[in-house]
């Protein structure tokens, strides 16, 4: 049974899907398609608010990401799946909520400062990037969303998004409801080398990577630093690797490797040999199908044309709400004055 509740979420479009982005959103996305109205985007302006001076590469990612999410099970069938721009009320709605929306709110979240320190090879003291929270509560407030499914990184975020809604709702009357975050139950992806799996370390393992590439990157991959040779014993529990056997092993597979690594029978090159067949196993069908899907762009620009269409049907009646909330909805007037 669908659930009348309304889910959202975005992804920047900001390169491939990578495995982080994948145990860390996509996959509780394509789970929660059974259950809610769903709704997912890909946040191809808020890729702007960093990538402003060169966009080139925006339009081709949103594509190559779309092939990634409808590879990885999203299915336009049972969910709406759009771009942010070729939904224009999202701007309508961002320049409003702007209006009411303090700057010490902006300036106080964690993520700006954080993200100009980190990004400091390009200029973020712009408007649009501090309103990057801004406009990711109106793509939340725009489809009356109740859940948001995210990773715990975004929960700043969203706590913002709650607050903007509420200040509006107490102006103007109870409009948007409380959109909750659902955060993903999977633990953090590690990255090749421990850190978090994400695109700025340089450290992921993308969908679409070859079998050749994901046997290269697993024979990267850091092991258990205490172990410098051979005849060491491992400790698992504390190992990178191991990590990804957790993600992509049989439970009798992972019970194996854990025995025969702390008894020092198996090596670490052994173990990512090993690794690489059970993650090339899992990313199989995933890069067939989406091969298949990039091989016709126009198909793809037609579920992003369909889907934005029905995208806007959601975000015309709030917009027709929000307007007639704050006294601006000429259209309203002429047409019952006519
Ligand atoms: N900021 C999110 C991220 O970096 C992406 C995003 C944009 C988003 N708009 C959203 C997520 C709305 C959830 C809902 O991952």
């Amino acid at each position: 049974m669908i659930n009348e509740n309304v889910v959202l979420s975005g992804m920047r479009a900001t390169g491939r899907i990578h495995l982080g982005n994948y145990f860390g959103a996509v996959k509780n996305w394509v789970e929660l398609q059974d259950r809610y109205r769903c709704f997912y985007f890909i946040a191809d302006w808020h890729a702007l608010t960093t990538d402003y001076a060169d966009p080139s590469r925006i339009g081709g990612h949103s594509l190559e990401m779309l092939a990634d999410l409808l590879a990885s099970g999203l299915d336009p069938d049972r969910s709406v799946i759009f771009v942010q721009s070729m939904v224009p009320e999202h701007a309508e709605l961002h320049l409003l909520l702007s209006m009411i929306t303090p700057l010490g709110w902006l300036e106080r979240v964690p993520t700006y400062k954080e993200q100009i320190r980190e990004l400091s090879n390009k200029d973020l003291s712009t408007h649009g990037f501090l309103g990057y929270p801004v406009l990711q509560t109106a793509d939340i407030l725009l489809y009356r969303a109740h859940f948001v499914p995210v990773g715990e990184d975004q929960a700043s975020h969203l706590e913002l998004s709650r607050e903007i809604g509420r200040r509006f709702n107490s102006y103007f009357g109870e409009i948007f409801p409380e959109p909750k975050a659902l955060f993903t139950p999977t633990p953090k992806v590690p990255g090749l080398d421990g850190r978090k799996m994400s695109k700025s370390y340089g450290n992921t393992i993308l969908l679409s990577d070859s079998p050749e590439e994901v046997d290269a990157k697993c024979n990267q991959m850091f092991t258990d630093p205490q172990r410098l040779r051979r005849k060491d014993v491992g400790h698992p529990e504390t190992c990178n690797l191991y990590q990804f056997h957790r993600l992509f092993s049989s439970p009798e597979l992972q019970e194996k490797v854990a025995r025969e690594c702390r008894r020092a029978q198996i090596g670490c090159v052994d173990d990512k040999r090993l690794i690489a067949d059970q993650i090339n196993s899992f990313l199989e069908p995933i890069r067939a199908k989406r091969q298949e899907l990039l091989k016709s762009r126009d198909s793809l620009l037609d579920i992003l044309y369909e889907g934005s269409g029905k995208a806007r049907e959601r975000a015309t009646e709030t917009m027709d709400l929000v307007r007639t909330a704050l006294s601006i909805n000429y259209r309203k007037v002429v047409e019952k004055t006519r």
